[in-house]
């Protein structure tokens, strides 16, 4: 693992980890803590569902696991930070990690459908979004504070939002958030808050720092200045691809090369295409896809180049199926937080 900071805990894997298999063994999955990681007791831990709802209550594990069904969804969890890095190399981001293109991984996740608690809840008028607060107490946030975040109602009503407490088939890991976390398919991975103990129905998003404060799109020219609502709250993630093999900057005989990538559509769109180019952009070819394991999934790809005597740098770029296409360059989307780098992938290789 790359690890960005020890403490909190930020670490993602090399790329070839992720590269062959749709689902990430939890070892290579990244870690994207913003505090300490908090020891939750299992056999005390309560989820207490409240706000605007008409029967309050407080959900032990036992309670979630007797009372609703059991739901299982793969689903890729990626940092709204994913591929920081390339902003970086245009302009610095002070304080923030520079993360590469693995904050992004796939698991199955079991647990129970956050819509059945709300059901049980009895989310009452007026209602239009749904907090969720972790037990981990950032010291990032100003003030410090448990960290939060909410989704729209109508997205938490859907039957791919979970309340889960296994990730490929084990007990959630402490650092992935156990005993319970959220998990909301096709939003950025703030959204699916661990250690979860609170889901809180209100008439507004969260005014949790994570979620009133950051986590939020500045133009380019902004001052970052953690003023609540400045800027556009992240919510959707936007498509986005890059390489998982080989690795950068390796050397190859000149000749046909694979390569192999990811790509993430977000939302509720799937990846409908990914081109493939190693001459700068001028001409492409189409990447075969591999099955979408699930509608909530990455894509893996994979294209067989003609790599040139002395190397080149080999471009990747996907669309979804809502037609949108990645920008090209890390310039036009640099923006003074580094989220969202969302522009065409890149990797620079050596022919011999
Ligand atoms: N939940 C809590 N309670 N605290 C956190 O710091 N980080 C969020 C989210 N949930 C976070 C959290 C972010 S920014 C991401 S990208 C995902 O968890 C990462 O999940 P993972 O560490 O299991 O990969």
């Amino acid at each position: 693992m790359t690890v960005h900071s020890d403490q909190p805990y930020n670490a993602e894997p090399p790329r070839s980890a992720l590269a062959g298999a749709d689902l990430t063994p939890t070892d290579a999955f990244y870690s994207r803590n913003h505090g300490p990681v908090p020891e939750v007791d299992a056999g005390a831990w309560r989820l207490e569902v409240d706000g605007l709802v008409g029967t309050p209550l407080s959900l032990s594990l036992d309670d979630l696991r007797a009372r609703f069904p059991q739901a299982t969804e793969t689903a890729t969890l990626q940092c709204a930070g994913n591929r920081r890095e390339g902003l970086v190399a245009v302009r610095d981001i002070p304080g923030e990690a520079p993360w590469g293109p693995t904050a992004t991984a796939t698991a199955t996740w079991t647990g129970v459908r956050l819509a059945d608690v709300l059901a049980a809840a009895g989310v009452t008028d007026g209602a239009t979004d749904v907090e969720f607060l972790g037990a981990d107490v950032s010291e990032e946030a100003q003030p410090p504070q448990e960290f939060g975040g909410s989704v729209p109602l109508r997205k938490a009503g859907m039957p791919e939002v979970l309340l889960a407490w296994a990730m490929n088939d084990e007990p959630l890991a402490p650092v992935h958030g156990a005993p319970v976390r959220v998990v909301v398919p096709g939003y950025i991975g703030a959204r699916s808050v661990k250690w979860v103990h609170r889901v809180r129905v209100a008439d507004a998003p969260s005014p949790n720092f994570f979620q009133a404060s950051t986590y939020r799109l500045l133009p380019a020219d902004a001052e970052v200045t953690g003023t609540p609502g400045e800027g556009v709250a992240l919510g959707l993630v936007a498509v986005n691809s890059d390489f998982l093999s080989p690795d950068a900057e390796s050397s190859h005989p000149a000749g046909p090369l694979t390569v192999t990538g990811y790509a993430f559509a977000g939302g509720d769109r799937t990846v409908a295409r990914v081109d493939v180019s190693t001459d700068g952009g001028r001409s492409w070819s189409q990447a075969e896809l591999e099955e979408q394991v699930s509608p909530w999934a990455w894509r893996h790809w994979s294209s067989t180049v003609e790599l040139p005597r002395g190397g080149t740098e080999v471009l990747a770029r996907a669309w979804d199926s809502s037609a949108a296409l990645q920008p090209e360059r890390p310039e036009h989307v640099w923006n003074p937080k580094g989220y969202v780098n969302n522009s065409w992938a890149r990797l620079r290789l050596h022919g011999t």
